[in-house]
């Protein structure tokens, strides 16, 4: 076990690293080299990343893939993904060029609201208060003109704040509730800005209001901070088609395949531990663009299962029915997404990602990844409903098995065809191919 390190994050890379590897590595120069193997050689590129966090050491690759032939609202799209789970683009794929033949997705926006709170304390008279925050509530917006102008004159900016009583939940408990409209920026760093200005300004202002007693002067800040949950920034996206035109699948006849789909969904909708895992197949494709594209993927979970509980129980974030003789389904997802600041400048492979996307506004990004997590729920379920879930994923699984194996160019076709019409599993995929190679080098 290491002492505790005074001073870490003072150190070089070079330092750091050392360091390291003599309190936790078991072949320091193995460690070593392996951290430097993913170093990039360009020493700016490598700088860049180095200065994105703390106490960088090194790169951790994800893969950054496409899944092309998206239809949106009649335009076509090819969708990055940034991911490690190996079939989910696969899947994404699949879904796209389904839907393609059948009218593709359409979406909308519902609405684009940001929330941010002044969380404060304050004990005295309630009626007071009111008065009070009605006779601030124009310098609040005044004296923030600093920061908003920007914005504002781009046609976004603060939309309302709101003194909120909380008391019933927590003693003199009070909020600020503040709502904003951040364009194509997610806007953290602008919300977070208005809000710690409101609080100073609220502060100042009561220690002065003449109808306060001394008590009620002496509001205290808690905090002040957005609120990742957005249940007024939503994109939808829904397919929809004649159900005899769900006819791809062997197992099932397009009445059965859509009866089963929407039985799928309402378990999901009705049963918690279901709806956990339904979401977060929904979540594969969501994040994956939500990466790709250098958005905050925590941010965009913390909100979205929110958003799923918010009827009261944790439910499915999509929903299937019939609807005569179609099939819909469809998504509504809570996404506070940015095209401008953040990592979209800085980060080149996001830059690109963007670039693919024919560089979206944020009300376009958010309408991409709700298709993203559409697509990515119908081939999860498709999948569950007839063949099972396991026969693609092993398939992918068994890329990842060879190459652990450090198998060749010609053994990975090989055993590529030879479990083409088996079931792959692990224990399988080692015998075969040591008996492969020992059968080779006889
Ligand atoms: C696996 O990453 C995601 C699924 O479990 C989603 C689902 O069950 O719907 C396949």
């Amino acid at each position: 076990m290491s002492k505790p390190v005074k001073g870490f994050s003072k150190l070089t890379k070079e330092e750091k690293i050392n360091w390291l590897a003599d309190h936790y590595f078991s072949d320091k120069k193995n460690g070593i080299a392996l951290l430097m193997q993913y170093w990039n050689e360009d020493a700016k590129l490598q700088q860049l990343h180095d200065e994105f966090i703390e106490n960088t050491i090194t790169n951790f690759y994800l893969p950054l893939g496409v899944a092309p032939n998206f239809l949106i609202n009649g335009k076509m799209h090819t969708i990055p993904m940034a991911i490690e789970e190996s079939s989910v683009v696969a899947a994404a794929s699949r879904a796209a060029k389904f839907w393609l033949k059948r009218g593709g997705f359409k979406t909308f926006v519902k609405g684009t609201e940001k929330i941010g709170q002044v969380h404060f304390l304050y004990e005295g008279d309630k009626t007071k208060l009111n008065t009070f925050f009605e006779t601030i509530k124009p310098l609040l917006f005044s004296k923030t003109t600093d920061i908003t102008r920007n914005m504002a004159k781009r046609g976004g900016g603060i939309t309302n704040i709101e003194l909120r009583d909380k008391t019933e939940a927590l003693d003199n408990y009070f909020q600020l509730h503040c709502t904003f409209n951040t364009l194509d920026a997610m806007g953290a760093n602008f919300i977070n800005s208005c809000l710690e200005q409101f609080a100073r300004c609220l502060k100042d202002e009561a220690s002065q209001y003449d109808l306060f007693t001394d008590g009620e002067k002496d509001i205290q800040i808690v905090m002040s901070i957005l609120s990742n949950y957005v249940p007024d920034c939503t994109a939808v996206a829904e397919v929809r088609c004649k159900i005899d035109d769900l006819d791809e699948d062997k197992e099932l006849a397009p009445h059965a395949f859509a009866e089963k789909f929407v039985r799928a969904v309402a378990i999901a909708k009705a049963e918690p531990f279901r709806a956990v895992t339904h979401n977060k197949g929904i979540m594969n494709g969501v994040d994956a663009v939500v990466l790709a594209t250098g958005n905050d993927f925590r941010a965009v979970e913390a909100g979205v299962h929110a958003f799923a509980s918010r009827k009261g129980s944790y439910s499915s974030l999509s929903d299937a029915w019939i609807e005569g003789d179609e099939f819909v389904f469809n998504i509504e997802l809570p996404l506070a997404l940015g095209t401008v600041g953040g990592l979209t400048k800085l980060h080149p492979l996001v830059k690109l990602s963007l670039e693919i996307l024919d560089n979206p506004s944020a009300e376009e990004l958010m309408q991409i990844v709700a298709v993203a997590g559409l697509a990515q729920n119908f081939a999860a379920v498709r999948s569950l409903i007839t063949t099972g879930i396991q026969k693609g994923h092993m398939k992918m699984h068994l890329m990842n098995i060879l190459n652990q194996l450090d198998a060749t160019p010609e053994e990975k076709a090989h055993f590529t065809a030879f479990f083409k019409d088996r079931t792959v599993t692990h224990s399988d995929v080692i015998r075969e191919f040591y008996a492969y190679r020992e059968n080779m080098i006889k």
